[in-house]
C-alpha cells in the first residue's frame, strides 16, 4: 500500500538519493490521476492563471480562486503532499496578510504546505508563515510573479552578480527553515552549485539535471497545452491532437446521423 508523504519524507529525500516528483493540478481529476502514478507532491501551482484561465501571466490569480482550486485537488488526493501556491499580492503586501493567507490554504482548501516567490524580498513574511506552523516551499530564480521586473520569462542566474543573488536568496530560505526550495529558469551549473550548498531539497524546472527533484504543469508534461513550450518541457504524451481528433469525430458522426447508433439508444 502507498504510503501518504509528509514534510519529513521530502526533507529525507535530500540524502536518501531518490529523487523527488512534483507535478501542478488545478483539479480533482488530474489530481486523482497524478496521485495514483505516485507522484510525491502535487503543486496547485498559480500557473493556474496561464494554463487553465488563460491569462498572459500569473498576476491576475486571486486568493479565492486559488482556494477553489486547492479544495478540487485536495478531494483527489490520497497519498502525495498538497501544496498551494501564494497567488500575487497575497503575501507581498506584510507580515499578517502572509500568515493569514496561508493559513486559508490549510484551514479552507486542505493544503499541507504552501510555496512563497522570493528570497530576501520576501524573507519575513516566510520566517512569520514557518514559525505559525505552515510548512514553506521557497522559489528563486526565474519568479514569475515578478515578470514586469525581469522584463518577461528570461534565464536568471547568467551573470556572476545575479548568480551570486540567487545563491543567497537560496541559503536565506534554508536558514529560514524552509523544506524545498523551486529553482525555476537557471543555469544548470548554478542549481547543482545551489543544491550541494543547501541543506533541503531542491525542485528544478528549467534548471537541469542536478537538482533533488524535477517539477513540470501537467498540462505541458501531456502535450496539451496550445502555446509552443519551452525548451526545459518535456512532453510524455501528446494529448492535444488526440483530443482535437476525438472531437472532429463527434462533430463528423452527429452531422452524418451515425451518432448516436442504436445500441447507444435507450428503448
Ligand atoms: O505555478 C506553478 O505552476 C509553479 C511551478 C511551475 C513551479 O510555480
Amino acid at each position: 500500500m502507498k504510503q501518504k508523504i509528509t514534510v519529513p519524507d521530502i526533507l529525507s529525500r535530500k540524502h536518501d538519493g531518490r529523487k523527488i516528483t512534483m507535478l501542478t493540478a488545478y483539479d480533482y481529476l488530474f489530481a486523482r490521476l497524478i496521485d495514483s502514478a505516485g507522484i510525491d507532491i502535487i503543486l496547485v501551482g498559480d500557473s493556474l492563471g496561464t494554463v487553465i484561465q488563460g491569462h498572459h501571466t500569473t498576476l491576475p490569480v486571486t486568493m479565492d480562486e486559488m482556494i477553489y482550486h486547492t479544495r478540487l485537488v485536495s478531494k483527489g488526493v490520497e497519498n502525495a503532499l498538497v501544496v498551494g501556491d501564494m497567488p500575487f499580492m497575497s503575501y507581498q503586501t506584510s507580515v499578517s496578510d502572509a500568515v493569514y493567507n496561508a493559513g486559508r490554504f490549510l484551514k479552507e482548501a486542505g493544503a499541507e504546505a504552501v510555496k512563497v516567490e522570493g528570497g530576501t524580498t520576501a524573507i519575513d513574511k516566510i520566517k512569520a508563515i514557518i514559525a505559525s506552523g505552515i510548512p514553506v516551499m521557497g522559489h528563486v530564480g526565474l519568479l514569475p510573479q515578478s515578470v514586469h521586473q525581469m522584463g518577461g520569462y528570461k534565464v536568471q542566474g547568467k551573470e556572476d552578480t545575479s548568480a551570486e543573488r540567487i545563491m543567497s536568496d537560496a541559503i536565506m530560505l534554508d536558514d529560514a527553515g524552509v523544506f524545498a526550495v523551486v529553482v525555476e529558469g537557471i543555469p544548470a551549473g548554478l542549481a547543482t552549485k545551489i543544491t550541494a550548498a543547501i541543506s533541503v531539497p531542491t525542485i528544478g524546472i528549467g534548471a537541469g539535471i542536478d537538482c533533488d527533484g524535477q517539477v513540470l504543469v501537467m498540462h505541458d508534461l501531456l502535450g496539451l497545452t496550445p502555446q509552443p513550450v519551452p525548451k526545459f518541457v518535456r512532453q510524455f504524451a501528446a494529448l492535444r491532437g488526440l483530443c482535437i481528433d476525438a472531437v472532429k469525430r463527434f462533430k463528423v458522426d452527429v452531422e452524418n446521423g451515425k451518432f448516436p447508433s442504436d445500441d447507444e439508444s435507450y428503448h
